[in-house]
């Protein structure tokens, strides 16, 4: 099937391909995926799902002994039991995902994390494309100039705004060597990874691929190989080539986030003539102050209001080789071969071609799930509220294991000893807050069930805007509740009649 696709693109039908693609992705996200279709695994005793990791089943074709190691699941039947809330959005704790990274079978070495809403999801992988550019760029020009001068050069490391720290170069043999201490917020190798609560997954079809095997038990071919079993439940091919391309085109082209003041602009929401249209108090000037509280306290240091995308055009596979397969994972098929080929990608423009939410107004469309708007430079602007960056959270967001770390996990020493900070256990990526009054509990664990609880866990580099928010009077604190809430998740199919609830979009406190 992907190399139809490949040769519909070739043959000029990229549009046509593109919109079947997120169709069928559509269908794929939902569909509840059974047993003879190769859904679970073989955890071991003839169990097919566990929300438990299984390190301890390690008889061959078990748990612990898969072809693609897996460090949680198979948890569920289909990808929109968790992303449900309101649609391909956050999940309730019910949702919450345990893993065992080290396969220690140790719960106290355990870690679980929260369902995060899909929604904008090109918009982060192209930023993230462009920083990394950006930022190789900088690391590039430091070291032609520590080997023309013969000394040491440092370049700044700021991609659109967001810094990350410095790179020193110095010049060995006529080859430039970097020296990436002063490196901050990122991977030492600069590529900035969009995915994940821990900023570590770099493009939309890595994470598909992994939540289809770790989340579903749904192996794609791509990743153990054509006709391999790898997960010992006697099915085989479980996920095609071209199936795996379908769901990122629909997880990449999901529309964007957007505001309650959009929407009853549109008058999509609490419009007095439209029964169907939902009904959300909100204050229109409390918003506008909450705006300015969130700067004026700090919130902003990380949570950027926007970023700015030269090129609005996504394509899948992706131009820039880190954003891509070079080879497929266990299978080490070569991606061109089986029909993807990153010369000949499925494209769609940010700024005009999202399906869902495009609202027809005096015969006019609106594409209200499009990123639309551009600054004065032409730049496309997407207001995430992130910056697609790392930062210590402080103790008390701190996890019993560092799951990035170089295979050097520490343990909190859970009798008595306090979780520190650093080491990578209490670092997080930012997390944008676009639709963040949708998306309850917060935080990666889904611990906070206010926005209040999730700013009070705020430490660590960022105790100063918590601190600024303990002071400000209970009026500001209101308008900031007011601004997080006006961020909301709306998602209208384009041949649904029914009214998207928002009802789990309303101020709780
Ligand atoms: C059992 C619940 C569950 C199921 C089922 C599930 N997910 Fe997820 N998903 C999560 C959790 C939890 C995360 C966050 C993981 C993390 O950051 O550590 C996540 C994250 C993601 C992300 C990254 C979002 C971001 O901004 O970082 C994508 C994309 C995604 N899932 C797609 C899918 C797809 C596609 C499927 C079906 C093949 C699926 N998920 C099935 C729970 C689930
Ligand atoms: C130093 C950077 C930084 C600053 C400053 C900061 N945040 Fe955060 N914020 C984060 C990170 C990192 C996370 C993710 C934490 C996690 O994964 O548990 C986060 C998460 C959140 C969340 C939860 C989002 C979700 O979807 O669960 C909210 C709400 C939030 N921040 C609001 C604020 C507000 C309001 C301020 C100002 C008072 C603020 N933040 C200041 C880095 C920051």
């Amino acid at each position: 099937m992907q190399k139809e696709l490949l040769a519909r693109v070739k043959a000029g039908e990229g549009e046509d391909v593109f919109e079947k693609a997120f169709e069928e992705g559509d269908e794929l996200f939902s569909t509840e995926f059974t047993a003879t279709q190769g859904v679970g695994a073989n955890v071991g005793n003839n169990e097919r799902f566990t929300r438990m990791p299984r390190a301890d089943r390690k008889c061959p074709g078990e748990w612990l002994t898969y072809k693609a190691a897996r460090p949680t699941g198979p948890n569920a039947q289909s990808c929109d039991a968790c992303h449900n809330r309101p649609t391909d959005g956050a999940g309730f704790i019910a949702a919450n995902v345990h893993r065992d990274p080290n396969h220690t079978g140790d719960p106290r070495q355990m870690i679980q994390r929260n369902t995060p809403h899909l929604l904008g999801g090109a918009a982060l992988q192209r930023l993230a494309e462009e920083m990394t550019k950006a930022l190789f760029d900088i690391r590039a020009a430091a070291g032609a100039e520590a080997c023309k001068n013969n000394q040491i050069a440092t370049g700044r490391l700021v991609a659109k705004d967001v810094d990350f720290g410095v790179i020193r170069a110095t010049c060995f043999n006529k080859a430039p060597q970097f020296d990436t201490s002063g490196v901050k917020g990122i991977a030492e190798d600069l590529v900035v990874r969009p995915f994940e609560w821990k900023k570590s997954v770099i493009f939309l079809r890595d994470f598909v691929r992994g939540a289809a095997h770790n989340e579903l038990g749904m192996q794609g071919v791509e990743l153990v190989g054509v006709g391999q079993d790898g997960d010992g439940d006697g099915v085989a091919n479980e996920l095609s080539i071209g199936q795996i391309t379908e769901l990122t085109v629909y997880m990449a082209a999901q529309a964007r986030p957007t505001t309650k003041t959009e929407l009853i602009g549109l008058g999509l929401l609490n419009n007095p003539n439209d029964p169907e249209s939902p009904q959300l108090p909100t204050d229109q000037a409390a918003i506008d102050r909450g705006a300015v509280v969130f700067g004026k306290i700090g919130c902003d240091a990380c949570h950027k209001p926007q970023l700015t995308l030269v090129d609005p055009i996504f394509r899948e596979p992706s131009a820039m080789v880190e954003f891509r397969d070079d080879k497929f994972f266990e299978s080490k098929q070569n991606p061109v071969q089986e029909g993807l080929d990153w010369q000949y990608p499925i494209t769609f423009d940010l700024t005009k071609d999202h399906p869902d939410n495009q609202i027809t107004r005096d015969g006019k469309v609106i594409h209200l799930g499009s990123f639309t708007d551009k600054d004065a430079a032409g730049h496309v602007i997407i207001r995430l509220y992130g910056d697609l960056k790392r930062h210590d959270m402080g103790p008390e967001l701190a996890e019993s294991i560092d799951e990035l770390g170089n295979g050097k996990l520490t343990v909190i020493q859970y009798l008595g000893g306090q979780p520190g900070s650093g080491a990578g256990r209490s670092t997080f990526g930012t997390k944008e807050l676009w639709g963040v009054g949708c998306t309850g509990p917060w935080l990666h664990d889904g611990r906070a069930t206010t926005l209040r609880e999730a700013i009070r866990y705020h430490g660590g580099e960022d105790s100063a805007s918590r601190a600024a928010f303990n002071k400000l009077d209970a009026a500001s604190q209101k308008d900031l509740f007011a601004f997080l809430y006006n961020q909301v998740l709306y998602v209208k199919e384009e041949d649904s009649t029914e009214a998207p609830d928002l009802s789990i979009c309303q101020p709780k406190d």
